[in-house]
């Protein structure tokens, strides 16, 4: 690559505009290839003494999407990237040490490598676009800000509000950047060369200066403790309660199966107490570690596999939906409204209860005005936004659907109903897809005089946090059907696996034996909190016992009592725990009638580490026994993914990446562990079939090894190549 085909530069009036525009792509990305040019051009206005100040801005969309993640695929050992990193560091200390002033313009993204190239300029001045978005994301990636970022973001926001932002890896947005301190100015898009004209003339005639702890006395007693707080912690030795308590928060919230948090924090401490030499030396050392870490491996292949399913798979052309219906306004069907709306669709929601469709109005509005605090979206916006949306009890003002979502309640003859009234009133190339968690589309289909146009749209609960949507698609779905309901997944940010039609497609189906072992080891006497604890260091959002109050134990009984069931026990003489319907014919149904597993306060919120009182009885009394750790976490995880293993031998699931993608975004199968594919690549496929036989010549048939885990075994392969 040459320069020109990454930089271009504008000298007017002593200030250089360095624009970004990597040429043949639609982001400028960060690779050591475009820092060395960097250093090039930076080296060469330096020494140009018409030059006197220096502007760093993007002619496309983003500032700097981040670093050229490809590149730290092809890491292989010790010494193969921290050079490139300590070359990185020199630039951008260079940079920092310039006496020619240089500002940073910020518009879209600015992330990662991005961000830690602006912070190493002598001030930011950022767009008030919505599109703008500050982060050091690189924690996803199970990785480190190796940018110089761990030192140079402390030392300008903070150390707490640094270290959140690192450990979190969350956008800011720029009026919440300025207040911060990222950023020095915000200003619209239309202004920003401009603006960054003028403060780089400021800074010729005098450089910034930023008091972080500066004490505005008249600022009112609630902002005035928090500052002194922050001087008390950040400014004395005390410092390293801040880093006591970041330590512990990432225990708890990683159960130490990430190493890339504590890495950052060792980082910052070090810099924070040593200087930033010996951050910049930390930094640059713990990055390369984490780069080799099997962690990032398998959490840059789910960044790959989550980028290339933006991408339609289908041939045929989606038709474009402008006109969307959703039947059923209740906790469903309110969030694929809300999703919907966010790309533009208007959403129609159908019930036939008044109260429903207000109360997801609320339910949309209060969750979009979060956006607006975040200053994500505008009061403006909001307002066009909830303009899209409209509630009717009547049928007939449904007919210029393009597509009808129905999320009615769980059962196959209400749903075959609702098919034939949404078909006496519906165009004929209006698509019907169905919410439905376990029930056979072909059977939902059978009700249709079109079962072509009939397909399932499995959402997640709370659909507008939770990423997958998991299509299901049935013989007869045309493609175009897939086509569009693909495209509709994608416009409304989720991540889309199709799989095909069975009970409990895929995500339910591999869900439903964890939950069932987990019920059985509380009929064998096992303990709620133990059993949930395990599972949650073993890499799950919350423990199997926590999950079933959370989808509702009458949804479980139902799972449980239902085909999903029936057929995995008249095949496979599985041994299923029934106590789930006992306790859903006792009343029990969860969090939402605060009357689950656990003890829960009047407004809902569950009461830490208290189980119902009476829940023992329907497992045998209180007399609880402690499990082996292995076996718990074996039992369970092993349960889901000999299942998977299952899916993909019916072909369910059409390879092991939906496989894996479905288990991670649907269900939180750890992502450390790259989902159920990739974790039996890592024990081996033998060593897989090894644990398996061992569980059921335990604990019984159920964990009879799939066929294709067998096959596997014997032939050496793996599910990657
Ligand atoms: N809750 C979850 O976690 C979850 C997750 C994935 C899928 N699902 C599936 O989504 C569907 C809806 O679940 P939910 O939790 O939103 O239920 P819900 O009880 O909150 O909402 C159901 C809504 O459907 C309405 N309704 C009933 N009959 C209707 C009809 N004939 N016409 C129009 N509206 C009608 C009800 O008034 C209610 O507003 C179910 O099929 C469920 O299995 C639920």
């Amino acid at each position: 690559m040459k320069k020109e085909d990454y930089y271009n530069i504008d000298i007017r009036n002593g200030i250089a505009t360095i624009w970004m525009d990597q040429k043949g792509e639609k982001i400028n990305k960060i690779s050591p290839d475009v820092i060395g040019l960097f250093d090039e051009v930076f080296t060469e206005l330096q020494e140009n003494e018409q030059v006197k100040a220096i502007i760093l801005i993007s002619r496309k969309k983003d500032f700097i999407a981040g670093a050229d993640i490809e590149s730290f695929t092809k890491v292989t050992k010790r010494g193969d990237f921290e050079p490139v990193t300590r070359r990185g560091h020199a630039i951008l200390n260079k940079l920092q040490a310039s006496e020619k002033p240089v500002v940073a313009a910020i518009h879209g993204n600015c992330l990662g490598a991005g961000l830690e190239i602006a912070l190493a300029c002598h001030a930011r001045i950022a767009s008030d676009d919505k599109s703008t978005k500050l982060a050091l994301p690189e924690i996803k990636l199970g990785l480190l800000p190796g940018g110089g970022g761990t030192q140079r973001l402390p030392r300008l926001i903070g150390l707490q509000k640094a270290l959140d932002m690192m450990l979190t890896g969350k956008n800011i947005f720029s009026i919440p950047a300025l207040k911060m301190g990222l950023v020095d100015k915000v200003v619209h898009v239309s202004a920003l060369h401009n603006a960054a004209t003028r403060l780089a003339e400021e800074l010729l005639a005098k450089p910034l200066t930023r008091d972080r702890y500066h004490i505005d006395f008249k600022a009112g007693a609630g902002a005035l403790q928090e500052k002194l707080t922050t001087i008390a912690l950040e400014k004395t030795p005390f410092s390293n309660i801040v880093f006591k308590e970041a330590r512990k928060s990432v225990d708890k919230m990683t159960q130490g199966n990430y190493p890339a948090p504590y890495k950052i924090i060792e980082c910052v401490e070090i810099g924070w107490n040593q200087g930033m030499k010996a951050g910049l030396d930390a930094e640059a050392v713990k990055f390369e570690e984490l780069i080799l870490s099997p962690v990032s491996r398998q959490l840059i292949h789910i960044f790959f596999n989550m980028t290339e399913k933006k991408k339609n798979p289908y041939s045929v052309a989606p038709k474009k939906v402008q006109n969307m219906t959703v039947l059923g306004a209740g906790f469903m069907g309110a969030g694929i409204a809300e999703v919907s709306m966010q790309d533009n669709i208007r959403v129609l929601l159908k019930d036939i209860n008044q109260d429903m469709i207000n109360s997801a109005y609320k339910t949309i509005y209060d969750d979009l005005s979060k956006r607006v605090k975040k200053k994500a979206m505008t009061e403006i916006e909001l307002q066009q936004t909830m303009g899209l949306l409209s509630g009717t009890l009547d049928y007939k003002d449904i007919s210029n659907a393009d597509i009808v979502i129905e999320a009615v309640f769980e059962d196959i003859s209400l749903k075959q109903r609702v098919v034939k009234d949404v078909e006496a009133v519906i165009s004929e190339d209006c698509i019907f897809a169905s919410n439905t968690s376990a029930l056979p589309i072909k059977e939902i289909a059978r009700a249709s005089q079109r079962p072509e146009l009939v397909i399932g749209m499995h959402y997640f609960s709370p659909v507008p946090k939770m990423p997958l949507l998991e299509i299901i698609k049935t013989e007869q779905t045309a493609e175009w059907v897939l086509s569009t309901c693909y495209d509709v997944g994608v416009r409304q940010g989720k991540t889309v696996i199709v799989v095909n039609d069975g009970p409990g497609f895929y995500t339910t189906r591999i869900l439903a034996p964890l939950m069932n072992e987990a019920q059985l080891m509380l009929d064998e006497g096992g303990d709620i909190l133990q059993i949930d604890n395990e599972m949650n260091k073993f890499g799950f959002p919350v423990g199997p016992i926590t999950l079933a109050d959370e989808v509702g134990i009458d949804v479980g009984a139902h799972i449980m009592s239902g085909d999903l069931m029936k057929a995995i026990v008249a095949e496979r003489n599985m041994q299923i725990s029934t106590t789930l319907l006992q306790l859903a014919k006792a009343g029990y149904k969860g969090r939402k009638n605060k009357k689950g597993f656990y003890k829960y306060d009047e407004k809902g919120r569950k009461v830490k580490g208290q189980v119902d009182p009476e829940i023992y009885s329907f497992y045998g009394g209180n007399n609880r026994k402690k499990f082996d750790i292995d076996d718990i976490r074996m039992r369970c995880a092993m349960a889901m993914i000999n299942e998977a293993a299952l899916c993909l031998q019916e072909g369910i699931i059409e390879n092991p990446t939906d496989g894996d993608v479905g288990a991670i975004f649907g269900l939180g199968f750890p992502p450390f562990l790259g989902g159920p594919f990739r974790y039996m690549d890592t024990l081996t496929v033998s060593g897989t079939l090894d644990i398996l036989e061992r569980l059921r010549d335990r604990f019984g048939s159920r964990f009879e090894p799939a066929q294709i885990i067998r096959d596997y075994a014997a032939e050496r392969k793996k599910f990657y190549p």
